[in-house]
């Protein structure tokens, strides 16, 4: 696929992707020269300080690749629909090491047109946003394969895809400080970070296919037949390595699962240790 091969490139030589006037697809990876000076540690693993906090994330280490299943969108009218056999991304989110987590991280980069929460505890409110929609960033950077990607498993429930997508880049993105703006250097172009944020999430999610590793353990959607909680959880461990939070809807219907990690490097690498 063509990402995959303007990835290769750009790892491979700066000087020959900034050569490709014609490039069809924008790099919008941070840069890393300065990461090979650094210690090289797991995020929330580090025994010393974390100085460039564009290597490694900190203090959101624990990073979280969080899916849905559902089996409807409230807006089927609307073409919004869910993929056949594969559950959803809900985000990627970035989980201090001892559980707790930040978000709305950068007011300058709040492009939620409904926050939620409203306000910070301490009462100061998260203003809502009302410029171009979130999709647009991706546009601009001509990304339609990562567009197309995200309307089908970046799905949206009773709203916009785009709204919840903004709202998951919002809330936790900005709290992730390896997509700091500071991260992509002196070729930065303006929402550089968002696309790449996308972009990630998106990777990260194809390597934990719900669907398939419960399928490939007879274990299928079914309003009749019931799995004991700890066959679900050892064929999702045996194929990740841990064992996922898995959230329910009444306690019996399985609705939500939450893969833990900690990184090597950035989040946009995403080599992983599953905690
Ligand atoms: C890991 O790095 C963070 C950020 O610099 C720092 O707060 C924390 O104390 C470090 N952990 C250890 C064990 O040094
Ligand atoms: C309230 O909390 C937010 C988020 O931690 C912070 O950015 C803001 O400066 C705080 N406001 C006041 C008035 O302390
Ligand atoms: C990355 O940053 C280094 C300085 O840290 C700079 O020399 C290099 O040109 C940058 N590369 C790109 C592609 O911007
Ligand atoms: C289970 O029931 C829901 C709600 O009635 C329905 O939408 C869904 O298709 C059913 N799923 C299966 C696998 O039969
Ligand atoms: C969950 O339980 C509540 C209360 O028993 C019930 O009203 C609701 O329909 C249930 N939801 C599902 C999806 O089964």
């Amino acid at each position: 696929m063509r990402r995959y091969s303007g990835l290769y490139l750009a790892l491979s030589g700066w000087t020959v992707v900034s050569a490709l006037a014609n490039c069809a697809v924008s790099p919008t990876h941070p840069n890393l020269s300065a990461c090979a000076l650094e210690p090289l540690t797991f995020s929330c693993e580090n025994t010393t300080a974390i100085k460039n906090t564009c290597c490694t994330p900190t203090p959101g280490g624990l990073v979280l690749q969080t899916q849905f299943w559902s089996t409807f969108t409230g807006r089927e009218d609307a073409g919004q629909k869910l993929p056949k056999g594969s559950w959803t991304i809900h985000g990627l989110w970035p989980d201090n090491c001892d559980g707790s987590f930040e978000q709305y991280c950068d007011p300058s980069r709040q492009y939620d047109p409904a926050p939620s929460p409203q306000a910070f505890p301490n009462g100061t409110e998260i203003p809502a946003y009302r410029g171009p929609g979130i999709d647009t960033f991706i546009e601009k950077f001509k990304r339609y394969d990562l567009l197309d990607y995200m309307n089908k498993y970046w799905i949206a429930q009773s709203m916009d895809n785009a709204i919840f997508w903004a709202h998951e880049y919002s809330k936790h993105a900005t709290c992730t400080s390896t997509f700091d703006i500071q991260c992509y250097g002196d070729s930065y172009e303006d929402k550089m970070e968002v696309v790449d944020f996308f972009h990630t999430a998106t990777r990260v999610f194809q390597q934990y296919p719900t669907f398939d590793i419960l399928a490939a353990n007879g274990i299928m959607p079914s309003n009749k037949t019931g799995y004991p909680l700890h066959s679900i959880q050892n064929a999702l461990r045996t194929q990740t390595g841990a064992t996922p939070y898995l959230g329910c809807l009444n306690r019996t219907i399985l609705t939500e699962v939450w893969y833990f990690s900690h990184v090597l490097g950035t989040v946009s690498s995403f080599s992983v240790r599953m905690s």
